[in-house]
C-alpha cells in the first residue's frame, strides 16, 4: 500500500510493520508510589519522593538509548481530588524538582515541556514551568514532556473548543473538520505519536492519559512499583516492543509487500 493511502493513525505514528527498533516516543504512567511507601509503613509522600528518583532512572535510560521523546504522567486532572496534604506534598515535590533538576537537564540537552491545565497550579509553579521551558527550548537530545494536571478528555475537549472558536471566527468551516484537523489541535501533534506505553504498578488501564495519541501505541504493563524502576525493566519493555508487529489496522501481508496493488 502506498504511503499516500496511510490512515491518519499511521501518519501520526513513527513506524509501521515490525517494531525491531528503539521507540521514538515512550509514554509512561508512573504508578505505585503510594503502595511502595505503604509496604514500608511510611507516608505516601515518601513514595512520591522515591518516585521522583525513578524519573531520573527513566530519563537516563532514554538518553542512553537515543529515545527522542519521553512523556511522563506526573499528575492527572483527577489527582486534584486526592487528600489535601498529598496534593500539597506533590506540589512541593514538583517545585523542588523544577528548582533542582532543570539546570542538569539543560546541560544534558533535554528539552522540557509541560502539557495540561497549567492555570490550576500556583503562580510560583507556573512561573517555574514557563522558565524551564524557555531555558531548555533550544535542546534536542531528548524531549521530556511532563503531563501535569492533564487528562486525555481535557485534551480532546480543548481541541474541540479551539476548533469551535475558529469556526466562530470564520477561519474554518465545520465540513473541513476531520481527524487530521482535530488531531492538529491535540497536544503533542508536533511530535511522533507514542510508540510504546509503559505502566508500572500492576493496573492495566490507560487512566485518561493520552487518549487520542495512544490510538496505535503498543502497551506494556509491569507489576513493579514505580520507585522500583530500573534500566533492566525498561530494557525488557523495549525488547518486548521490538518483537511486535505493528499493523495499524492493515494485514500482515500488506505490510510485508507494501507496494503490491490488491487484485
Ligand atoms: C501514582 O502513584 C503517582 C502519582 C500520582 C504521582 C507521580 C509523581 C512522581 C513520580 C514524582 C515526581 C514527578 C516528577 C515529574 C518530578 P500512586 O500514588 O497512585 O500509587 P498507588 O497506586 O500505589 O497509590
Amino acid at each position: 500500500m502506498a504511503a499516500a493511502t496511510l490512515s491518519p493513525a499511521q501518519a501520526m505514528s513513527s513506524e509501521t510493520g515490525s517494531a525491531a527498533r528503539i521507540p521514538r516516543h515512550l509514554a509512561v504512567i508512573m504508578d505505585g508510589n503510594g503502595r511502595w511507601a505503604q509496604r514500608r509503613r511510611r507516608p505516601r509522600v515518601i513514595g512520591h519522593r522515591a518516585g521522583a528518583r525513578a524519573v531520573n532512572v527513566c530519563v537516563d535510560f532514554c538518553l542512553a538509548k537515543g529515545i527522542e521523546v519521553l512523556t511522563l504522567f506526573a499528575f492527572s486532572s483527577e489527582n486534584w481530588g486526592r487528600p489535601e496534604d498529598e496534593v500539597g506534598a506533590l506540589m512541593k515535590l514538583f517545585m523542588g524538582a523544577l528548582e533542582r533538576e532543570v539546570d542538569e537537564l539543560d546541560r544534558r540537552g533535554v528539552r522540557v515541556r509541560f502539557i495540561g491545565e497549567r492555570e490550576r497550579f500556583s503562580d510560583a509553579i507556573v512561573a517555574r514551568m514557563d522558565a524551564a521551558e524557555a531555558q531548555t527550548a533550544g535542546n534536542a537530545k531528548l524531549h521530556l514532556v511532563i503531563a501535569a494536571s492533564y487528562g486525555g478528555r481535557w485534551d480532546i475537549a480543548r481541541a474541540a473548543r479551539l476548533l469551535a472558536q475558529d469556526v466562530a471566527d470564520g477561519k474554518l468551516r465545520p465540513e473541513e473538520i476531520d481527524e487530521q484537523v482535530l488531531g492538529g489541535r491535540i497536544t503533542l501533534s508536533d511530535l511522533p505519536a507514542p510508540d510504546l506505553f509503559i505502566r508500572t504498578g500492576g493496573e492495566k488501564r490507560i487512566s485518561n492519559f493520552l487518549l487520542w495519541q495512544l490510538a496505535y501505541t503498543e502497551l506494556w504493563f509491569t507489576d513493579l512499583l514505580w520507585p522500583e524502576l530500573d534500566a533492566a525493566t525498561l530494557q525488557r519493555a523495549i525488547d518486548d516492543y521490538s518483537g511486535r508487529e505493528r499493523r495499524f489496522g492493515l494485514t500482515g501481508a500488506q505490510l510485508a509487500a507494501p507496494d503490491e496493488t490488491p487484485e
